[in-house]
Formats: C-alpha cells, structure tokens, sequence
C-alpha cells in the first residue's frame, strides 16, 4: 500500500489561538538570573536584560510569557521583588534549594514584557502565600484607583496599570514536591474562594485552575467542584464564569529514541480527556452554553527527562535531534486539538529545559529551537483536516498506555491554513531508518520546503557546531514526496 495524505484547505476545525506559543520563565537555573536578565554584561540593554535573548523570543513571536513559578511561587512573596532594589531582602530558595536575591520582581518582569512585546501571566503563591497577599498583588499591577497597593505601584515609577490579565491558582498544587501540598478537596475549595475573591478585585483577569496532567481524579474532582456559575452573581454577572482555564502539565521523555518521539502523542489522549472532564463538570453543575467553555492551559509542556538534567542543578537539557522531532510531536498535538487549547507554554524559554541557551558571550540554539521557529512562523490560523494512511509503530511506549489509546502511525501530521490562505503542513517521520515516499492528495505546486534533520537522532548542537538546523527547497506539487528519515518536514502552499 502506498502511504498517502490527503488535506482538504476548505474542511477547517477550529482556531488555532495565538497563545499555543506561550513561554514560561521560572526563578529557576539560569533562566532570570543569567538568562534574560544579566546586567552588566555588554550583550544586556540599559535594563539589564540581554537583548539577543528578546531578539530570539521576538523572532517566534511569544504571546504570552508565564512567570515566576513554577514550584518556585510555592514560597514566592511578590513585594520582596519590587522597590528600591537595595532594600530587597535576600532569601532562601526552597524548589529549588538556592538563594534568591529578588533583584529581579514584578516591575522588571513587567517591563521585560514590555520589550519583547508580549504578555504577562502570573501564578499565585498557593503554598505560604495568603488571599490578602494575592488580592494586593492585582491591585498592584491592574487597578487605576487611589489605593495603597496601586499607589505603591506608582512610588515605585508606573502610574499605568500594567493590566496583567492572566493569573493561575497555584501550580502544582497536588505534587508532594510541592511546599503546601494540598489535598484536592482542600485545593479546590481554596481555589473556588480565592477565585471569587480576585475576580471582586479586578473582574477582568483570566483564572486558570491548577489541574494535574487532564487524565487524574486530581483534575476530574477540582473541575467538578471549580467549574461553576450559580454561585458568584456577585456584581451581577451571571454569564462568566470564575474559572476561565484548567491548566494540565505534561513532560515527555525516553532514552529510546522512538519512545521518545511518540511519548507526546500521550498528551493528546490527555488534552481529549481534560476536555470530557470540562464537559462532565459543565454538564453535572448545569452550566448554561451562555458561559463560555473553559479552555485548557498546557502551561508546561517539553521534552523533560530530570534524571538526564536534574531540577536543583538548573535542569539545562542537550536536546537531540530525537528530541526535536518530539517537540514536532508535541506541536503537532496542539495545533490537531487547537479546539480544546486556549493556552501552551512551553518550559522553560531560557537555559532550563529550554531550546534556547545564553552563554556570557552569545545564545546556542538547541535542536528543538528549529522545529519550535518553523510551527510559531507557520502554523498559525485555523486548524484543518488532514487523513494520513501509512504503517503504524505497533512496539512499546512511555508511557505504556499509549499504545492502547491512540493511533501512532510513523508519520505524525497537522496542518494550518493561515490568515492570507495559505497553508502550512508538518510532516514528522518518526522512523529512524526508513524514508516514507507519500502519494500527496489535495496539495498544488509551487510548494516551500522546510526540513529539520540530521546525521542521526543523536545529534546535538553545540556552541562549535549546528548539527541540526532548517534547511528550504522548493517543489513543483508532482509526483510523490519523499519524507525522509527522522526528519521534520513543512510544506507550504498556496491552494
Ligand atoms: O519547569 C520545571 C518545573 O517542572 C516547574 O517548576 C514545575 O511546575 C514542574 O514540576
């Protein structure tokens, strides 16, 4: 049987938000300190934030950045980050069992997002942090009245509300890791009375609920009792919700190398069941369609394995070629479930399991950078249907359960059609042998080729050489396709 894909431009699905490419800084490893933040050194700007750093974020676009934590924020409080940076007191460091300085805090983060042009996402301190502390915090950073918090925020040198809109409830909160690990009873009715509570402060923020990885009693038991609507007509407004997002975390990860590539097909089967369970608990609270549906927040998600780079040791992967094309996977699932994604963010943006590294002299780009670059240029827009018919990967995987839930065929498609109509298809080929040559249905010439590969799925790119990068050709449409072995390949056409 000769393996095909047929994509059909006018059969589109849904939307493909803009915030599918969120990052996420943690005080964390190198990723502030010495990642976007490095005064002094002469590659950094008058802020002291290194400009080759917001130059590389600038280039994939980053709508949205998520800050500080993390496990991080479990111990994190805000106002020792903000005034006169010599009175800011200097700590211990619990996640991550370091020191923080606090050199680095809300205004600084703020006018980084500035900078770059992007958006603030902040989560809130869940473990030793209070309501009171949380309440203050919004009224910091959003309100424009003539109160003590927002007053602060203009003795400190912003009249203008920053208006962060996006907050989250916590993270992590279910994780015995976790400073103030809770129960899910405890964590969700926490939640329901903080969420009243910050949307009386400032009814415009977006809550995100803590969830754990979409497919656990965890996530099922906290959007049962969170996703409500009778009980907040509080100002009036009956038609939102308090909870506008759940958030899931997922990292992926294995020595072997199709393990590996096919491990972030799981988090489809996650991003489909967190949505059932949106569904369930909307359905068993009697949510009116007039509320809008919760969205999920995959804000963290990567290529992670912390015994290969450990977290208290700043966690700075190598990432492989074998990685790459998981990173692909992983994109892949999010554009295919576009419909159920409002928010990604990948962890982290710098240094920590990141595709980008800073040295004191310049920036690597890692081998998932490439593949990360092709989807924030591309695949923006809507989502479209595409059929692919081609052998499957039937041995084991991590994790197990995959195999029994999902379809692994040994080319992993998505594609795109973007604002100006054209489109964009991702063609991953997870074989590390054997090239794929693919009768192509409903594609017109001429095409743009994009391809990231290399040598074997081994590689890695050093700061001496860039064994993996994209390489373009073009196509005239004819004929089949060759997709070669463990490679990444976008086609662009205009249909
Ligand atoms: O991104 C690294 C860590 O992974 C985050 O701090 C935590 O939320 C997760 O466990």
């Amino acid at each position: 049987d000769v393996p095909s894909i047929s994509v059909d431009p006018s059969h589109v699905i849904s939307r493909i938000n803009d915030n599918t490419y969120g990052g996420f800084t943690e005080h964390m490893g190198r990723c502030i300190y010495g990642g976007i933040y490095d005064p002094g050194n002469p590659l950094s700007d008058e802020n002291g934030f290194r400009k080759d750093v917001i130059e590389a974020l600038q280039e994939l676009k980053v709508p949205v950045v998520r800050y500080p934590g993390g496990n991080f924020v479990a111990t994190y409080h805000w106002l020792d980050g903000v005034g006169p940076k010599d009175q800011r007191p200097r700590r211990r460091e619990l996640a991550w069992q370091g020191y923080e300085s606090n050199e680095f805090g809300t205004d600084e983060f703020l006018r980084w997002c500035e900078v770059v042009g992007t958006e603030a996402f902040f989560a809130l301190n869940f473990g030793t942090g209070t309501l009171d502390e949380a309440l203050a915090w919004v009224e910091y950073c959003n309100l424009s009245s003539d109160t003590h918090y927002a007053n602060l925020r203009r003795k400190n040198g912003r009249e203008k509300p920053y208006n962060v809109k996006y907050w989250a409830l916590g993270n992590e909160m279910w994780g015995p890791w976790q400073v103030g690990q809770m129960t899910k009873e405890d964590y969700a009715k926490k939640a329901y009375q903080w969420a009243k509570a910050l949307k009386l402060m400032d009814p415009s923020i977006v809550l995100i609920l803590c969830g754990e990885t979409g497919h656990s009693t965890w996530d099922a038991y906290v959007l049962k009792e969170c996703i409500r609507w009778d009980l907040h007509g509080l100002g009036g407004d009956m038609t939102a919700s308090l909870i506008d997002m759940h958030s899931i975390h997922i990292y992926t990860a294995s020595k072997e190398h199709v393990k590996n590539a096919i491990a972030p097909r799981s988090a489809e089967r996650a991003i489909e069941i967190t949505a059932s369970l949106i569904d369930l608990a909307r359905i068993e609270n009697k949510v009116p369609s007039s509320v809008p549906r919760q969205g999920i927040c995959f804000d963290e998600w990567n290529v992670w394995d912390p015994a290969r780079a450990p977290g208290e040791e700043g966690a700075e992967e190598k990432y492989t070629l074998s990685d790459a094309l998981a990173v692909s996977v992983w994109l892949n699932v999010f554009i295919r479930q576009s419909k159920y994604i409002s928010m990604a963010n990948i962890a982290q943006s710098v240094n920590v399991i990141s595709p980008l590294m800073t040295t004191k002299t310049g920036i690597l780009k890692q081998t998932t950078w490439w593949p990360l670059l092709l989807f924030c240029k591309y695949m923006r827009g809507s989502t479209v249907a595409v059929h692919v018919r081609c052998e499957e990967y039937d041995g084991p995987t991590e994790p197990l359960w995959i195999r029994g839930t999902v379809d692994t065929p040994w080319l992993d498609v998505s594609a795109a059609i973007d604002d100006q109509g054209v489109l964009s298809m991702a063609v991953v080929n997870v074989h590390e042998t054997k090239s794929f040559s693919v009768d192509l249905k409903g594609i017109k010439g001429p095409v743009d080729v994009y391809t990231v590969t290399g040598s074997d799925v081994a590689c890695v790119n050093t700061a001496e050489e860039s064994a993996v990068g994209i390489s373009e050709t073009k196509w005239d449409g004819n004929g089949r396709f060759e997709f070669p072995k463990h490679s990444l390949t976008m086609l662009r056409w205009t249909p």
